[in-house]
């Protein structure tokens, strides 16, 4: 029926495990993920056991996912006391700066006021190297953010807003025309705490799923424009280690995102045309990455079907989104002229590192 083109979606924020949780996910799982949701290019978090805090971390990464990944991918790099000596060295290598503002996966969290303004004061501000500092800033945590972007006149982009309070605080200051933009993950707009008792140890992720009323607000940022991108924050963990004793935060998205986008299309809750902005124009721009030319996603808007776990291509083999039925499916993906997805197989690996 309705057969629609896409460009090939870009994901700013992805965390594929490799190296130092592969049993999670790797390379060549997380980018046929990607394929499978129609990204074509994606953005890789600097969270690892090993973080990605040196310019020997950075190569390690590149040396493991050449010839390996069937979408293309990008890294970011963490910040953290010791990386800061290295920004000169990697800034035309990566396209975004990470910062930890609060804790959650990994052990890059950043609390000291001094080294913040170090990291702040030294990333490059000359874009488009480096990219944009890049904030996971929860609640209370985003104002000290955006002082410190302010200060030192950093591009700032902010992860995973999910409080009407923070939509507010980043209205008020993109009016006074400062250089910031967020995004949104789909687990925040489709699901809410209402969810948690059904989901468990699988509703749990940084931030946290939020009240009915903040999950409004950010329908309403999304539609006028106060949230420019979506990003997954596919952050797979193994069923093991989500059942087990201690929590473990982040639950993967590549393959849902665009589903549920489209159902929300079909629903009438959101053009096409936005969700091409916030999903490729955007980010692209945001990030200032490269055009993939003849590249595209086809997908129809007339098919509905179940979200499965046997069906999903990520290592971890679970969604939140499990048993939902969503309306709009990827039948095609094309990359560079190469036929990468053809509904059912993966072909591949044909990704380029950015
Ligand atoms: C992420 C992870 O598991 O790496 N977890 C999460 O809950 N979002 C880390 C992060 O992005 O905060
Ligand atoms: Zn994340």
């Amino acid at each position: 029926m309705a057969n629609i083109k896409l460009p090939g979606l870009i994901d700013p924020h992805v965390h594929l495990r490799e190296p130092g949780a592969i049993q999670k996910e790797d390379f060549q799982t997380g980018t046929k993920a990607a394929i499978a949701g129609g990204f074509t290019m994606i953005l890789d978090m600097p969270n690892n056991p090993i973080a990605t805090i040196s310019p020997q971390a950075l190569q390690e990464k590149i040396k493991l996912a050449k010839d390996r990944i069937f979408c293309d991918v990008g890294f970011h790099f963490g910040a953290s006391k010791e990386s800061i000596q290295y920004f000169p060295k990697i800034k035309n290598k990566v396209w975004g700066l990470k910062v930890y503002m609060n804790l959650t996966t990994g052990d890059l969290l950043m609390e000291d006021d001094k080294i913040l303004e170090s990291v702040f004061s030294s990333w490059p501000k000359n874009p488009p190297a480096g990219g944009p500092i890049i904030v996971h800033a929860e609640g209370d945590t985003l104002g000290k953010a955006i002082a410190l972007a302010k200060k030192f006149g950093n591009q700032l982009h902010v992860a995973h807003v999910s409080l009407k309070r923070e939509i507010e605080q980043i209205k008020v200051v993109k009016r006074e025309g400062m250089n910031i933009t967020c995004e949104v993950t789909p687990h925040h707009l489709f699901l809410s705490e209402e969810d948690l008792g059904r989901l468990g140890p699988y509703g749990m992720m940084k931030p946290p799923l939020e009240s009915k009323d903040n999950q409004a607000a950010l329908w309403q940022a999304l539609i006028d424009g106060t949230i420019d991108m979506i990003g997954s924050d596919h952050a797979p963990h193994t069923k093991e280690e989500k059942q087990g004793e201690k929590p473990v935060y982040g639950v993967p998205g590549l393959e849902t995102t665009l589903p549920l986008l489209l159902t929300a299309v079909n629903d009438g809750r959101l053009t096409i045309e936005r969700m091409i902005e916030l999903t490729y124009t955007n980010p692209r721009k945001v990030f200032d990455l490269p055009e993939q030319k003849d590249t595209f996603v086809e997908v129809d808007l007339g098919e509905s079907y179940v979200i499965e776990e046997n069906n999903l291509q990520t290592k971890c083999g679970w969604s939140p989104f499990t048993g939902m039925k969503v309306k709009g499916k990827v039948k095609k993906v094309v990359l560079r002229g190469q036929l990468i997805f053809d509904g059912q197989n993966i072909f591949g690996p044909y990704g380029q590192i950015l």
